[in-house]
């Protein structure tokens, strides 16, 4: 399957500016070529975007509501598959094709307090949080971790978020500032965190410490997961009867592939959504950017591109 057949029925847009955010950061702002509106989404939707040989997932920065362009911010990835460079390379008036916002880190409506929590290029949900909570008047606080000098979208959320914005260059500032928010926040604060595997991780093991509930902590890894090798497991194949073992480092699909079972694929990194299968018993791992936070929760369709077992063994429709 192509890219072009994978982003059917998305959007045809084009590059209305390109603006640096930071030396490795590019904020890249798509527009409806004639000039009409776009299609709402929900905060801390993201697109995914061809171009160059891939597609590759980005979180939308806008609020969502009636927009009238959509916009991404985009982390050079030296070391990445080159996804990062073309974006960067990306001018005014070039063509691009985006599928229609996906929504998997949505606020939650119910809270009575929003506690963001962005590191490095994380901040782009967040940024989406924090404005949607000013438009609605909902109550949103954020930490922001960033390397000195790369920071992004600083001067707009100093100026959404004021004194409720605590800034972080440095981790002894940033765990006292986790610490201070983490034990201060009123009953009914939802969590949000945004940013590298590890950054995430150690956020969410500090708030369940202190107490806090799952049902309250959301997180989403920015771009690509950072996959580490994972455990074993078994998948039983009840259509074709067979048993495949997968090793600790190998994905679910490459074992598949393996076994002469052919599941259809694209990016092979979590975000287009086309490795699907449908999981009869047993608890999948999600690792994915598609699957909303709800279909996760299902636990009836995994992404077997990069998501794996909490379950010894997995039941799988194939
Ligand atoms: S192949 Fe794209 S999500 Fe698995």
């Amino acid at each position: 399957m192509t890219a072009t057949a994978l982003l059917a029925g998305g959007l045809k847009l084009q590059v209305a500016e390109v603006t640096a955010q930071t030396p490795s950061i590019t904020s890249i702002t798509f527009t409806d070529p004639a000039g009409g509106p776009l299609p709402a989404y929900v905060p801390g939707s993201h697109l995914l975007v061809q171009c160059g040989d891939g597609v590759n997932a980005y979180s939308l920065t806008g609020s969502g509501r009636s927009p009238s362009d959509y916009s991404v911010s985009v982390l050079r990835v030296a070391s990445g598959a080159g996804g990062s460079a073309a974006m960067h390379r990306l001018r005014a008036g070039d063509r691009v094709l985006v599928s229609r916002p996906r929504s998997a880190f949505t606020p939650m409506a119910t809270a009575r307090h929003h506690l963001l929590i962005a590191g490095g290029i994380g901040v782009t949900p967040m940024l989406s949080h924090a404005r949607a909570a000013a438009e609605w008047g909902m109550a949103a606080t954020m930490i922001y971790m960033y390397r000195p000098a790369e920071g992004a979208h600083v001067p707009e959320l100093r100026e959404l978020l004021d004194t409720r914005l605590v800034e972080c260059t440095d981790r002894g500032s940033f765990r006292q500032a986790l610490a201070e928010k983490l034990s201060s926040q009123r009953l009914g604060t939802h969590l949000y965190v945004c940013g590298p595997a590890a950054f995430m991780e150690s956020v969410l093991a500090s708030a369940r410490e202190l107490g806090w509930p799952e049902t309250r902590l959301h997180s989403e890894p920015f771009g690509t997961p950072e996959l580490d090798a994972g455990q074993p497991f078994r998948a039983k194949l009840t259509r074709s009867g067979i048993q495949v073992e997968i090793p600790a480092g190998v994905s679910l699909l490459e074992a598949l592939e393996g076994a002469d079972v052919g599941v259809p694929n694209m990016c092979r990194k979590g975000v287009c959504g086309e490795c699907s299968v449908a999981v009869l018993r047993g608890t999948p791992q999600h690792r994915d950017l598609y699957l909303s936070e709800d279909q996760k929760a299902s636990g009836r369709t995994m992404m077997c591109c990069v998501s794996r077992s909490l379950d010894q063994e997995l039941e799988l429709d194939l």
